[in-house]
């Protein structure tokens, strides 16, 4: 992820994405939608959630009496972050085509959760790949396993377009660090465009 343009899919309260800019992407643009049913802003608490860890571009420095604090030089440590709407529901073929000309690495994290967002979702993903070919867009996907039958729907549609999908759960799985890991489990996949796969 180190220096490659990162863009998270559903970001949510931002833990991936905060994580993620600790890794010094060359830039990382997080994008989930404007709002739940209680009306909740999700992009403010997102928001909120970056300018507490030191992550907002725009956000000014803090400085102490000598004009340098361990906070500013924490944060010049690490890359800092956009905030974006993206509606699965209403993202067009050019919005993700100019979304695509700036990415090279799309994360979703536990976003398959409800039937209702499958085809939206799919067709985002498959929008954001085609629209990047000849550049090659590698799309990462961590599942929580909650519904089996909506993420095993989820993968069906996906592979109804022309992409390859290889799943890495096994590659990139680490010793649990949480007491309460274990107790969902959490796959990992791989998209690419199916041009670059094969000889
Ligand atoms: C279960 S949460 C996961 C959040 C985060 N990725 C994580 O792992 O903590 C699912 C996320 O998908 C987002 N989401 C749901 N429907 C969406 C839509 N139509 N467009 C964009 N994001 C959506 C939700 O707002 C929520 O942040």
């Amino acid at each position: 992820m180190t220096g490659r343009r990162c863009y998270e899919l559903g970001a949510g309260v931002g833990l991936t994405g905060i994580c993620l800019a600790l890794l010094k992407p060359k830039s990382l643009v997080l994008t989930d939608y404007d709002g739940d049913e209680e009306g909740q802003s999700v992009l403010k608490n997102l928001e909120h959630n970056l300018a507490l860890n030191g992550l907002l571009t725009t956000e000014p420095p803090v400085q102490d009496a000598s004009g340098i604090s361990d906070h500013l030089f924490e944060r010049q440590e690490k890359s800092t972050v956009d905030i974006e709407l993206l509606d699965w529901f209403g993202a067009t073929e050019e919005s993700l085509a100019s979304i695509a000309s700036n990415v090279d690495l799309v994360f979703a994290a536990d976003v398959v959760y409800t039937p209702s967002i499958v085809t939206p979702l799919v067709r985002v993903i498959h929008g954001l790949i085609k629209a990047a070919y000849p550049k090659k867009l590698q799309v990462l996907i961590a599942g929580t396993l909650r519904y089996a039958n909506t993420f095993k729907s989820f993968l069906e549609e996906l592979l109804e377009g022309d992409v390859a999908i290889e799943e890495i759960s096994k590659a990139v799985r680490v010793e649990p660090l949480f007491l309460y890991e274990g107790a969902n489990d959490v796959l990992l996949y791989h998209v690419i465009d199916s041009r670059f796969e094969g000889p």
